[in-house]
């Protein structure tokens, strides 16, 4: 949000305070009224009100009462109240990143709600690699949703989880985001998603999530241009490859009931204004049930400062034809009516809206009468920062916090030998750094760095606290540089050289820092990259170094040097390299210049070992014998995705993992592929599966990988089109390698 909608936001709650007044005086027993409440005899027999309908009629039902005026109020995120039908006010607006946030103005903490669970930032969460994590954190934060909402503290619709794919590493809020892979992003957002809107109620929902932001949107302000003028030139290639994936997986394995168009262009055209993007790929393709909302303002921003329409109501038209559901922001609830009156947009598409917003609130129970009655209405205050909560906090941020370096080896520090410890730098004490954006009020706890510092006390080593913090990445903001802000690299250098006992790096950040002189420096000893680590980050960190938790994460992200910038404007999206621009091409699937830490690296205090002991060396591909002619077995060999017989096809990887080492541990199996030499439009190397398993010391387990074909042994060419090459994909674990030699197969030709 800037300055203006701030005002704008100030203005909309006074409007929705003025709205409260009048409905307690108009409303006999007002404030504890409720939509659909049994008490009130005017409404509770509606055909919206009855729970024995289908969704469907009832919706159908409550949108042909309103008046066109009533219609448009509901347009937008501070919706009004309809008091005749007993309908309230609603502010759809709320954020739940890593734990309920008053970002949102659906939010408030104070009274029986001073806190949420601040779970770590996102970027640190992914470092996990831990599905079950992901779902098991958003199961905790709907609870604590559905206990705010019952005590009137906060919405039902949550605008979380942002699955853009961190493109270029200066991006300010790389740090919300799951990491640079499509696949991990996509797997992120279907498993939080999950776990905030439940899966036990069939369609029925315990908070409405979003995945944010639809599409190619990942700079904020960089040289001179920011996100409400830029204009993402994508190919189609990179959209369908790299772009759509996180989003399509959110939609379709996580069935999330919301998402979110972005403020920038995509090829010159508004996202929120896009019906291609919208309607077409969203809920056409992906078959959104759900709402699709805006940015907060990005209707407003695209007639003000992209000035895309000549009026206020063409653009509110646009937004509405295109496929926008919920403004967020005033303009619709302002533009709309005279857009009707003026013939660019009928109410039967505003209907088509409504319809979407309103489906969601009745599968949230918001029109079923008594709240407390809710499979969630007994959910309170207890149920918030509860101790397990807290202690998922705390296991979340051990799980994420990834080990870069670990010379000699230096970690883990032992309580009896190192005595005492130097906690130096910036980020040594810094309560508010740890928990990142989108977070203010988390669980009161003084445990932050405590437990590190006493610890420190005792033992004869130095532990350096440096890294990033929201001055220097943040939304609205990207960075220019990766290296460390002001003098860090000094300070770190000269207490390397003065220190006597062995060193530690501790690095905050979001993004990837380039660090090339601790990793070359042999007097420091182990680095420590943390993420943001959340309201429990300091006694995580204190448990790594200590080693009563042996660190498991690897990097979501690559790490590039500096000098990876010297050919690459941030405002250039290609993510494949380009060598007659010089252009480096991005992310581990195209980029293969020198790095300074590559994605999915992390170390353990133990060792693990891989052996695949069994998998394929052949595969037939079936293809339907209509399509076997020359027009789908094209130069580069490859078969057409959706001519190939895909159902049941897959191969079975299976592998052993191995601890070698002393210690119990975690590890995570993360399976590439690279597609056959000669498709120069493919990724050199591609992220199929991940899993992660624990191991005890000297133990052994087995995992069975399955690769579903036409998923992940295809790669999109030049037009977009999904192909799968025919001949040796080789499947990279670690430092293992196996071939497998993918045959096509014609079935049933039809003789003509
Ligand atoms: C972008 O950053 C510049 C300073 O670097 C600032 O003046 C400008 O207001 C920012 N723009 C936005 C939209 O945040
Ligand atoms: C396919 O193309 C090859 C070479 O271009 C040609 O020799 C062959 O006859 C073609 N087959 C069909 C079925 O058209
Ligand atoms: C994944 O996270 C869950 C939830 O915290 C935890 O119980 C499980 O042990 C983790 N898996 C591994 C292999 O570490």
């Amino acid at each position: 949000m800037n300055s203006l909608q701030k005002m704008r936001r100030n203005s909309i709650f006074s409007c929705i305070f003025l709205l409260f007044l009048v409905a307690i005086f108009t409303t006999v027993e007002a404030r504890d009224s409720f939509a659909c409440d049994p008490r009130n005899s005017a409404t509770k027999n509606l055909p919206f009100c009855r729970t024995d309908l289908s969704i469907t009629d009832r919706v159908k039902d409550l949108i042909g009462r309103l008046t066109l005026q009533e219609k448009v109020k509901l347009l937008v995120n501070s919706a009004g109240a309809v008091p005749r039908l007993g309908i309230k006010g609603y502010e759809w607006w709320s954020e739940a990143l890593h734990g309920v946030s008053n970002v949102g103005p659906g939010t408030k903490f104070g009274g029986e709600f001073p806190g949420a669970t601040s779970f770590p930032q996102v970027i640190t969460t992914a470092a996990s690699f831990n599905a079950s994590l992901w779902e098991e954190i958003g199961k905790v934060v709907s609870d604590e949703a559905r206990a705010m909402y019952n005590g009137g503290m906060s919405g039902l619709t949550y605008w979380s989880p942002n699955v853009n794919i961190l493109r270029d590493p200066r991006w300010g809020r790389g740090q919300e985001t799951p990491g640079e892979d499509p696949l991990l992003a996509g797997k992120y957002a279907a498993s939080y998603v999950r776990g905030l809107q439940g899966t036990d109620g069939g369609d029925r929902l315990k908070v409405a999530a979003c995945c944010k932001h639809y599409t190619a949107y990942d700079l904020d302000n960089w040289s001179g241009v920011d996100r409400f003028h830029f204009n993402a030139k994508v190919s189609k290639q990179d959209i369908v490859d790299t772009f759509d994936i996180p989003f399509r997986s959110c939609v379709k394995e996580g069935k999330v009931a919301s998402v979110m168009c972005s403020y920038n262009q995509v090829n010159g055209i508004p996202t929120c204004a896009d019906p291609k993007l919208l309607r077409g790929t969203v809920r056409g393709a992906w078959r959104l049930n759900g709402y699709i909302v805006s940015d907060c303002d990005s209707v407003g921003v695209f007639y003000d400062n992209q000035h895309y329409t000549s009026t206020p109501e063409d653009a509110a038209a646009d937004a509405i034809k295109a496929g926008l559901d919920l403004d967020c922001g005033p303009f619709l609830g302002v533009h709309t009516e005279n857009a009707v009156q003026r013939g660019l947009l009928n109410e039967a598409e505003i209907d088509g809206a409504l319809s979407n917003t309103i489906t969601v609130q009745m599968r949230l129970g918001m029109f079923d009468g008594e709240p407390s009655a809710h499979p969630y209405g007994n959910l309170g205050p207890k149920d918030v920062c509860s101790p397990a909560h807290q202690e998922l906090a705390v296991e979340a941020a051990r799980q994420g916090i990834v080990l870069l370096k670990n010379h000699g080896p230096v970690l883990p520090l032992s309580p009896r030998r190192h005595r005492p410890v130097a906690v130096i730098g910036p980020n040594s004490d810094v309560t508010l750094t740890m928990i990142g954006n989108y977070a203010d009020v988390h669980c009161a706890n003084d445990a932050l760095f405590g437990g590190a510092i006493a610890a420190a006390r005792q033992a004869d080593a130095t532990v350096l606290v440096m890294g990033l913090d929201q001055s220097i990445e943040a939304e609205f903001r990207d960075r220019e540089g990766l290296m460390l802000p002001g003098r860090q690299q000094e300070l770190i250098s000269k207490v390397a050289a003065a220190a006597k006992g062995p060193i530690t790096l501790v690095l905050m950040s979001g993004g990837a820092v380039d660090i090339s002189f601790a990793k070359n420096d042999p007097r420091i000893g182990a680095i420590l990259w943390v993420g943001y680590p959340g309201q429990a980050g300091g006694a995580a960190i204190a448990d790594i170094l200590f080693g009563t938790h042996n660190p498991g994460g690897k990097l979501p992200m690559t790490w590039y040097p500096q000098e990876y910038l010297n050919n690459l404007p941030m405002t250039a999206m290609d993510l494949r390299s380009n060598p007659s621009r010089n252009y480096p091409g991005r992310t581990y699937r195209f980029y293969k210049g020198p790095v300074v830490y590559p994605f999915g690296h992390g170390m353990s205090y133990t060792s693990f070992m891989h052996t695949i002991t069994d998998a394929p060396q052949v595969v037939s591909v079936p293809v339907d014998g209509r399509h076997h002619s020359n027009t789908t077995i094209v130069s580069s060999n490859s078969i057409r995705v959706t001519h190939a017989r895909c159902n049941g096809l897959s191969l079975i990887v299976n592998v052993d993992v191995k601890n070698t080492g002393s210690r119990d541990g975690s590890h995570t199996l993360l399976v590439f592929s690279t597609p056959p030499r000669g498709a120069h439009w493919a990724p050199h190397k591609q992220l199929m599966m991940f899993e992660k398993v624990h191991v005890p010391a000297g133990g052994r387990q087995r995992i069975g990988v399955k690769i579903h074909v036409c998923k992940y042994l295809s790669v999109v060419d030049g037009a977009g089109v999904r192909r799968i090459p025919m001949g040796e994909h080789a499947i990279h674990i670690g430092d293992i390698r196996h071939s497998v030699s993918l045959q096509a197969q014609t079935l049933g030709v039809i003789k003509s």
